[in-house]
């Protein structure tokens, strides 16, 4: 490392408080730090000038690669116009108002309005306030439970971290908060093992019994949302099982519990369609979106709001007067300019389709470097999104003790090759998401640079007594 990235990442350590990071050893200088400066299609420099291939698109938000001077421009354009100017009380600007034209024409028949926020989390934060108001217009001050899935991703606030289903996010911050519930996570590989030989179609069926048991046994009149995502995300990468989100929408129905897809990794082509829930048929009342819209060239999310729920909420100001919801930079300019020069982008060039065909290639490469591997008890995903999941005892689908850290070790192994996969954050699971614009030779070095990552730490393990020694891939 060179002189200039060891002092940068010095000062760093003295004043910056970091996202998921152990706050004592990189302040102490015990855990690594890294500048970056650039970026170019789906690669990344830092400060030493070396190239990583960036396999997780950012957070999965990169989606039409790094270095793109067209987005730069609209947003500079725009703000030699207009940066901002605030969209209360009926106030607009251009761009916003393009973009939710455009946004509503991709998101299908049955969608109304969109509500801008800044990202992920802010947008959920609306969606449980919506959720509340649209009961009490509606007279049912009992109707606000919201139930989400456990390993479920919303964010990391007060109440979105209470929706995400992970243990780091909920322990010492005294989450759950009251009326958020998780109930089965649609995770086929790990309970089928413990269902012994039930079909997929018959797990989804559980999921969704598991779903109505929770309503009947919380009340029904007390029920107000379910909230997902269509393809689990940083709960492990995982594609729902065949059927699921039929079963899901039917329980859902039978209750009157509003449906909110989050679609703040799967929005705009990262599975191959427009939403997720058009590839899974998922007919929700309200859409959470971030990440893809913008591919992080500025922040920008929103709440796309259903006809349902948009009458009711005009009926609620026809009764108490203007919405008592707002944040500063709700519709900024520069992220509705940045949103809709990405969008044309990804529209031109055929992104969504090419998340579809190159995803198919993904998958197929991976299943054929990985199905058969010692350690790698499932690989799965759709589209551009990708996990391994590892395994001790792949036949018995057996987890490795989580001291031996094998997930983390395998990410920074391919880290060493220059490649950044993510250790997702509960279990030993390796995560892909590459930008939608990766080429099929692009995928095949992805997955070489992986093979050799696993490959390297799978002979650790043989070598410290983790696995046996007939498992060794050397
Ligand atoms: C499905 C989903 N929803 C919400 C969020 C929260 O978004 P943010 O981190 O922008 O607040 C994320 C972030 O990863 C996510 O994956």
């Amino acid at each position: 490392m060179n002189q200039q990235h060891r002092d940068l990442i010095e000062r760093d350590r003295k004043v910056t408080f970091h996202a998921s990071t152990h706050l004592r050893d990189f302040a102490h200088g015990d855990a690594p730090g890294r500048v970056i400066t650039g970026g170019k299609g789906i690669h990344i420099v830092d400060k030493d000038g070396r190239e990583f291939i960036d396999g997780f698109a950012g957070l999965y938000c990169v989606n039409i690669g790094y270095g793109r001077t067209e987005v730069a421009e609209a947003i500079y354009q725009q703000a030699l116009e207009l940066s901002y100017y605030h969209t209360y009380v009926g106030h607009s600007n251009e761009p916003q108002i393009a973009l939710s034209e455009k946004i509503i024409a991709l998101a299908g028949p049955g969608m109304s309005k969109v509500y801008y926020g800044l990202g992920g989390s802010d947008a959920n934060e609306t969606q449980l306030k919506i959720v509340r108001y649209y009961n009490n217009v509606l007279g049912r001050p009992q109707k606000k439970k919201v139930i989400s899935r456990q390993r479920g991703y919303h964010g990391s606030g007060l109440a979105t971290g209470s929706l995400t289903g992970l243990k780091a996010f909920h322990d010492q911050f005294d989450l759950p908060l009251a009326g958020i519930l998780h109930t089965e996570a649609p995770y086929y590989y790990h309970r089928a093992a413990e269902q012994e030989g039930m079909s997929e179609r018959e797990f989804s069926q559980f999921c969704a019994q598991k779903l109505e048991e929770m309503i009947l046994a919380e009340g029904p009149d007390t029920v107000a949302a379910f909230i997902g995502e269509p393809v689990l995300g940083t709960g492990g990468i995982v594609p729902p099982p065949e059927g699921y989100w039929e079963a899901i929408q039917a329980v859902l129905a039978k209750y009157d519990v509003l449906l909110i897809a989050d679609e703040v990794v799967c929005g705009f082509g990262r599975i191959g369609a427009d939403f997720g829930s058009h590839h899974y048929g998922i007919k929700p009342d309200l859409i959470t979106v971030a990440k893809g819209l913008t591919s992080a060239y500025q922040p920008l999310s929103g709440v796309i709001v259903g006809d349902r729920v948009w009458s009711v909420l005009e009926q609620g100001t026809g009764q108490y007067g203007p919405i008592g919801h707002g944040w500063t930079y709700s519709g900024h300019a520069l992220g509705c300019a940045a949103a809709l020069a990405n969008l044309a982008i990804i529209e031109r060039e055929g992104l969504t389709r090419n998340a579809a065909e190159t995803g198919a290639y993904l998958q197929q490469r991976m299943q054929a470097a990985f199905g058969e591997h010692p350690i790698v008890g499932n690989v799965r995903g759709v589209g551009m999104l990708a996990a391994l999941e590892f395994s001790v005892d792949p036949a018995r689908r057996a987890h490795f003790d989580a001291a031996h850290k094998v997930g983390p070790r395998i990410a920074a192994a391919a880290l060493d090759e220059n490649l950044i996969a993510r250790a997702m954050p509960q279990g030993d699971i390796l995560g892909f998401a590459p930008p939608l614009v990766a080429t099929p030779a692009e995928i095949d070095e992805i997955v070489a640079r992986a093979e050799r990552a696993v490959n390297k730490v799978t002979d650790q393990l043989v070598r410290e007594g983790v696995v046996k020694a007939a498992m060794s891939v050397s």
